[in-house]
């Protein structure tokens, strides 16, 4: 097929066509550039952004009805078995994988930066303790931005640079400690000699009575969860990270307002509530059930972990998820674990089901990340927080890509109006 490069809208009220650039990625579908249409007084109207590119990015990509991903061009499937967290998050915001020399340096930046300024324990001590930790990372991440304000000069590169490497580097510790603050625990600091996620595991386990020893197979598990989680196109919280840094407000609130956006149960909730769903279903015998209520339009039920703005196809995030789940499963000898026998046959019977074949439904990364987090001994309520842990790296690239970018406007979306017309206030004794 030969590609367009020109498109028209005709209209048909005998007003003259207009003509728009066709644009081509390097893949995926061609884009209208329709920049020009406000012009002609007109606008277009998609809400949920179901046909709108809101920018050009060399960063993640997906092909939906092929089932695939990838971050800078590697297939999610080998960084997740080749790479590492810290490759990945250094590949995200710098464009290329780091030589063995860059990704020391890298590593080393995470470990010097991890701990938080020594007055932020204040502000965690502002909260209840019986508070979501992802209600106390909103907080504590926006407020990073009244600790680390003087490097934040967003139109400077290195400033953006610094402010990026903080970010990934601090953010493990704040929910970790947000964690801990729930336990009623004292706070575990950050130590060298760790790597990245095994200082999370230790800022979430250790005790000041008692270390906590990592056992490598279980590091290695979280490390990719970490690594499927960390880019993925424009979803809601990168589109609102976006559009919040685009105004050139502070990056540590913009990764607080996509932190907000993460938490909400159909985006990086969804884990939390596939393992209260599991759990609630209970038993293999009663997976029909929840299939005909997900089914049942009159029923706002749906299967939680199943279905995808952009998949239509297997999201190759849950097929690697669900391998690390065997492994992880294996290690602790828990492969008869009752949720992940759930998980195994609702998937089984969802995938012959032909309203999940029709709608092209296929479980997604949530559906059995739950279960892995929860053998590792990660509480439900931490689930989409380690969530924003790893999007964090996604996060502060996209948003350094945006400022890096000489065409980057304000983000401003437009509307139809369907409200009242212009008409005279009435005093209050008149209404
Ligand atoms: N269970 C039952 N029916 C579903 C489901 C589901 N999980 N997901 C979509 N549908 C149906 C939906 O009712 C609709 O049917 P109809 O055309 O008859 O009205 C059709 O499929 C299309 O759904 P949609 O809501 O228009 O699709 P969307 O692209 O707006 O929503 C979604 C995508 C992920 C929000 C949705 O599939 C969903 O709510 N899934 C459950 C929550 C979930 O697992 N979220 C995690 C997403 S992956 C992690 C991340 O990146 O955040």
């Amino acid at each position: 097929m030969t590609r367009a490069t020109k498109a028209t809208l005709t209209f048909d009220n005998g007003a003259p066509p207009i003509e728009f650039p066709v644009l081509s990625g390097t893949m995926g579908p061609d884009v209208i550039d329709i920049r020009s249409l406000g012009q002609h007084g007109y606008l277009t109207y998609d809400p949920g952004f179901m046909a709108t590119a809101s920018c050009a990015s060399r960063i993640s990509y997906i092909d939906g009805d092929a089932g695939l991903l990838c971050y800078r061009g590697y297939p999610i499937e080998q960084l997740a078995s080749q790479s590492t967290f810290m490759e990945v998050a250094y590949l995200l915001l710098y464009g290329e994988l780091p030589n063995s020399g860059q990704k020391s340096v890298f590593e080393e930046e995470m470990r010097r930066n991890a701990m938080l300024h020594d007055q932020i324990h204040t502000v965690f001590r502002g909260f209840r303790r019986d508070a979501h930790p992802m209600a106390v990372m909103v907080g504590v991440t926006g407020a990073l931005s009244a600790f680390y304000h003087d490097s934040t000069n967003v139109f400077d590169a290195a400033n953006r640079e610094q402010s990026a490497l903080q970010l990934i580097a601090k953010i493990p510790t704040v929910a970790a400690m947000s964690y801990k603050y729930n336990m009623g625990e004292p706070f575990a600091y950050p130590q060298y000699r760790h790597h990245y996620t095994e200082n999370f595991l230790h800022m979430m386990f250790s005790t000041p009575c008692e270390t906590y020893q990592v056992n490598p197979i279980l590091a290695r598990a979280l490390d990719r969860i970490l690594i499927l989680h960390a880019d993925h196109e424009q979803n809601a919280s990168t589109s609102t990270v976006r559009l919040a840094g685009s105004s050139g407000a502070n990056p540590f609130a913009c990764v607080a307002a996509g932190m907000a956006s993460l938490w909400g149960p159909l985006h990086g909730g969804a884990n939390e509530a596939v393992l209260k769903m599991l759990a609630e279903i209970g038993d293999v015998s009663r997976i029909p059930e929840f299939i005909k209520r997900a089914k049942d339009k009159s029923n706002p039920f749906r299967l939680m972990g199943f279905g995808h703005r952009v998949y239509k196809n297997m999201d190759p995030r849950a097929a690697v998820m669900r391998k690390t789940c065997h492994e992880v499963l294996d290690e602790l000898d828990l492969n008869g674990d009752p949720l992940f026998q759930i998980a195994l046959e609702l998937e089984r019977i969802a995938l012959q089901d032909e309203y999940f074949i029709s709608k092209k439904l296929y479980p997604n990364v949530d559906f059995y990340s739950g279960i892995v987090f929860r053998a590792l001994g990660i509480p439900e309520s931490m689930f989409t927080a380690i969530f924003a842990l790893a999007r964090t790296a996604g996060w502060v690239a996209q948003w350094n890509e945006m400022l890096s970018d000489s065409a980057h406007r304000i983000g401003r979306p437009r509307q139809q109006y369907i409200g009242a017309m212009p008409r005279d206030y009435v005093p209050i004794n008149q209404r």
